[in-house]
């Protein structure tokens, strides 16, 4: 499965893009974390507009993947302007858009004690208002700059932990049902 992961940073050296890196080393075999790396190009939402090139790239970034997962740094106790403003074109049309039911999780690394936490309960509410399947639950990495290792993973034992069941739990979540029970629609039954 591919899983698409949103840096809100566009920092240089983000800690949040560094988390997504550790989360993509700890997928699962058979899975896939592709990093989306035109969040910089989305222009200011303009209600009604056309839909810029960047954000088409975006949106066809979610329908590909079959999860997403977004890491978040917090400024001023809310989420980075710029991921705001990407979800906000993305929540359009509504409600069929792009993340409609799409199973999403939310991370966050800061350089305070607290980790993004209230940065990352904003951004679920963002998500489950645009109608995406929200995973309630989050991975505050506080301290962010002596929060990794050499490899790249975290290196708190408790956090990495967090990280990997977090992961199975959003990867559990985008797996096709099983058909196994389900008997053939006969002509005439299909909705
Ligand atoms: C911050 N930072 C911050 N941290 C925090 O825990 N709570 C906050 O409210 C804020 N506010 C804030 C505002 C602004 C404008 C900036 C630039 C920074 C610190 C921030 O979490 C830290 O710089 C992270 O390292 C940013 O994430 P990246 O860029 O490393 O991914």
């Amino acid at each position: 499965m591919i899983v698409l992961g949103l840096c809100g940073s566009l920092r240089p050296g983000s800690f949040n893009l560094r988390l997504l890196e550790a989360a993509g080393a700890a997928l699962a075999p058979g899975h896939r974390l592709v990093v989306f790396d035109g969040l910089a190009d989305v222009a200011p939402y303009v209600e009604g507009a056309t839909t810029p090139p960047a954000v088409a790239r975006l949106l066809e970034a979610i329908a590909a993947a079959d999860a997403v997962l977004v890491a978040t740094p917090e400024y001023n106790a809310s989420v980075p302007g710029q991921l705001k403003n990407a979800l906000d074109w993305v929540s359009r049309p509504f409600p069929a858009n792009a993340l409609r039911a799409k199973p999403v999780a939310v991370v966050g690394a800061s350089t305070g004690l607290f980790g993004a936490v209230w940065a990352q309960a904003e951004l679920r509410k963002i998500l489950g208002t645009i109608g995406a399947d929200v995973l309630d639950a989050d991975l505050p990495v506080g301290r962010a700059h002596g929060a990794f290792g050499a490899d790249g993973g975290l290196v708190d034992a408790g956090l990495a932990g967090r990280l990997e069941a977090l992961l199975a739990d959003l990867v559990g979540r985008a797996r096709p049902p099983k058909t196994g029970f389900s008997q053939p629609i006969q002509a005439g039954q299909g909705r």
